[in-house]
């Protein structure tokens, strides 16, 4: 009941907010959608991206940030985006994957073997160019990524090995990658929305879930999951889309600043990032959390046979995936 509604106050409010289109100040309204509170790095991305527009194109544009997923969940929003009533969205790639088959590269468990080779991967336009290829279809596109870390499981009970996940139930982003992850790890994929885990765990309707040290804090799973295993199983970047509709119809000079603003949007965001994850563990141990290392091989090895099988099952991942392996290597 809570949560019908909630989505149907989100969608009156999204109906309310949407529908004015130049506001009183005969502006054009730029809606900048994300689902983090705003302390959170991919917030502080978007308000370098307002401050960026506003500073060079204020007298055309105002730039309107919703927190917090004020306007719906990001599957919800990423259809309003493909429509073209909210122009920017900072979405997981495993919610984009529902949306095109692309973006389940990043849910390869262990398809990086660096954080480094990550970073460096996610800021390479020329891969942002790849993720683009179908966005005619799409109706939108990717124009910079957010880092969100590294992502590991967290729970009720200590992981301390991978057999420790035996017939437990984690949350996991939604597509069926983490569906295979999960049935690889002999446990089971529960994929819900973010905003769902915290009662979810409270009503151990779920053992535990996989996320950064973040989300132990901001969406104060760490209240109820005590323990988190740096396993490393996945890093998915936050990409920050744009709808086509917006972008295709402004001129090149304003396109130009758009992309510029994106990018700055995207600096800003790993600063916040890497100064922000020291902070959460910090907090997260106050609150009682342990951080938990393991022989990350042992889980690692359980999940490279699923490689072969994901680019079986999807071909068109082979030649973002064969960047990623090079990107390693790069990295070494
Ligand atoms: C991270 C990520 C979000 C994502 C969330 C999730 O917080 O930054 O974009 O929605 O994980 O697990 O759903």
């Amino acid at each position: 009941m809570k949560k019908v509604l909630c989505s149907a106050l989100a969608m009156a409010v999204a109906s309310l907010v949407l529908t004015g289109c130049g506001g009183d100040s005969g502006k054009q309204i730029v809606r900048f959608s994300h689902t983090q509170v705003e302390t959170h790095p991919d917030h502080l991305g978007a308000v370098a991206f307002k401050n960026y527009i506003e500073s060079r194109l204020g007298d055309k544009f105002e730039v309107q940030i919703f927190p917090n997923a004020t306007l719906g969940n990001n599957e919800k929003v990423l259809e309003l985006i493909k429509q073209g009533s909210i122009q920017y969205l900072a979405i997981s790639t495993a919610t984009a994957e529902s949306f095109d088959k692309i973006y389940s590269l990043f849910s390869i468990p262990y398809l990086f073997t660096s954080e480094a080779a990550y970073e460096k991967f996610i800021t390479d336009p020329k891969i942002l160019a790849q993720l683009s290829i179908n966005r005619e279809k799409d109706g939108f596109e990717p124009v910079a990524a957010f880092t969100a870390g590294t992502r590991n499981f967290y729970a009720k009970t200590p992981i301390r090995s991978v057999n420790d996940l035996k017939g437990k139930k984690f949350r996991t982003q939604a597509g069926p990658v983490n569906v295979a992850m999960m049935n690889a790890f002999d446990a089971a994929a529960t994929p819900m929305s973010f905003g769902e885990v915290y009662s979810a765990l409270q009503q151990s309707v779920i053992d535990g879930a996989e996320n950064n040290e973040l989300a132990l804090t901001d969406q104060k799973h760490g209240e109820i999951c005590k323990y988190f295993t740096y396993d490393l199983h996945q890093m998915c970047p936050d990409l920050l889309v744009v709808s086509n509709a917006f972008i295709d119809k402004l001129t090149p000079e304003e396109r130009q600043v758009f992309t510029e603003a994106a990018k700055e949007a995207e600096k800003v965001e790993f600063a916040a990032w890497h100064n922000s994850v020291n902070d959460a563990k910090k907090k997260a141990e106050a609150m009682g959390v342990e951080f938990i290392t393991v022989d990350i091989n042992e889980f690692r090895t359980k999940m490279l046979p699923l490689h072969q099988q994901i680019l079986s099952d999807t071909p068109d991942l082979q030649t973002l995936y064969d960047a990623a392996v090079a990107a390693n290597q790069a990295a070494e």
